[in-house]
């Protein structure tokens, strides 16, 4: 048993990498502002075990105190790429900035091991696929570019100082508590809640980008592995499936999942989208026993279930979709 600190635990993957870390018998401090993680999304934990600090990473006070006696930092905390359009300057300094001083706080803290999440985006589109860890990094946002830099104060602790780092590139994540919401909202909720209330999925774009989608369990595990793994210390690891679905079949999968037909609207292309994304995760399965298990049509019924069984309509849930997410 160990104290742990995650950054962002209140958030999507955070707070599916807490319930693994709880099951696991660790001491959970969750440093998160709410920005746009949820209490809600820690509920069901013992108090005494999952600790929430309602605070922000850029606070270097409040995190030096919630890094004593820490053992490993997971650091989850970010705003997310389509905020990074809109915000630019903000988006770099959590992303990017506050790694940097995160990983100052831990080392004089003197926890034993910090975990950098950071993100396929880092890749920009792919040249070619799957895409291993020296795949270019050629970002085409400045939250690809953000990420890209924490990665890159991460490994320069290590390769510096060496001080025990890692990072992981998880690829697009999906599941029970992501998010449909406002700019963080992703296309796997948004098409799924649209479907459901029978309204047209929107895609942006032609349909033939590609994405390489992970159930969050599987994603969290990996990450979960990375802060125990020693073989895993200074190392840059991508966590994907290494499937490559397109955003039109994946529509045509969400209509199989809901039995519903499936009509498709086509927006104007996001700005910055990538076109393709695909990992080759042969690093995570060898240094992390990284094997996910769930497939894509399981983690979209899984997902479906969890949204029917939460007591909320549909059209409320819906009622915070915006379409053009990306713009303030
Ligand atoms: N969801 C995905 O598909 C995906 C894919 C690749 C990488 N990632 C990475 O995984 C991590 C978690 O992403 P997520 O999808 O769970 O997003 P999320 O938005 O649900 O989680 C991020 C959390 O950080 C918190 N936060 C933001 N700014 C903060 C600040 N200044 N101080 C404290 N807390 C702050 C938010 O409130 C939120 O709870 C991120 O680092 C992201 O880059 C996610």
């Amino acid at each position: 048993m160990m104290r742990v600190l995650i950054t962002g635990g209140a958030g999507f993957i955070g707070s599916e990498l807490v319930r693994q870390l709880v099951e696991r018998g660790d001491d959970i401090v969750v440093a998160d502002n709410l920005v746009n993680g949820k209490r809600e999304n820690l509920d069901g934990l013992d108090s005494r075990r999952c600790r929430l600090l309602v605070t922000d990473v850029r606070d270097a006070a409040a995190m030096a105190d919630a890094m004593a006696g820490v053992g490993v930092v997971f650091h989850l905390a970010c705003l997310g790429v389509r905020h990074s359009i809109h915000s630019p300057r903000e988006n770099h300094d959590v992303n990017g900035t506050a790694t940097l001083d995160l990983l100052a706080c831990a080392r004089a803290a003197g926890v034993r091991r910090f975990v950098y999440v950071s993100s396929s985006e880092v890749y920009g589109t792919a040249r070619r696929v799957p895409m291993d860890e020296r795949h270019t990094t050629f970002p085409t946002t400045v939250y690809g570019a953000s990420k890209l830099a924490g990665e890159c104060y991460t490994r320069a602790y290590y390769t510096t100082y060496g001080y025990p780092t890692v990072v992981v590139r998880p690829f697009n994540a999906f599941g029970p508590r992501c998010h449909h919401e406002g700019d963080s909202g992703e296309v796997i909720p948004k098409f799924l809640l649209r479907a459901l209330a029978g309204k047209p999925v929107i895609i942006f774009g032609d349909g033939t980008q590609t994405r390489d989608f992970t159930f969050v369990s599987d994603t969290a595990a990996g990450i979960l592995a990375a802060g125990f793994s020693d073989a895993a210390v200074g190392d840059t690891i991508n966590l994907g499936s290494g499937r490559s679905v397109s955003i039109a079949s994946l529509a045509q999968t969400i209509g199989r999942v809901t039995g519903r037909a499936i009509e498709i609207t086509h927006d104007e292309p996001r700005p910055g989208d990538v076109h393709d994304l695909c990992a080759d995760a042969t690093k995570a399965a060898s240094l992390l026993k990284f094997a996910p298990a769930v497939s894509l049509e399981e983690g979209i019924h899984r997902l479906q279930a969890w949204y029917l069984g939460s007591g909320t309509p549909i059209e409320t849930l819906l009622a915070d979709d915006r379409v053009r997410n990306w713009v303030a």
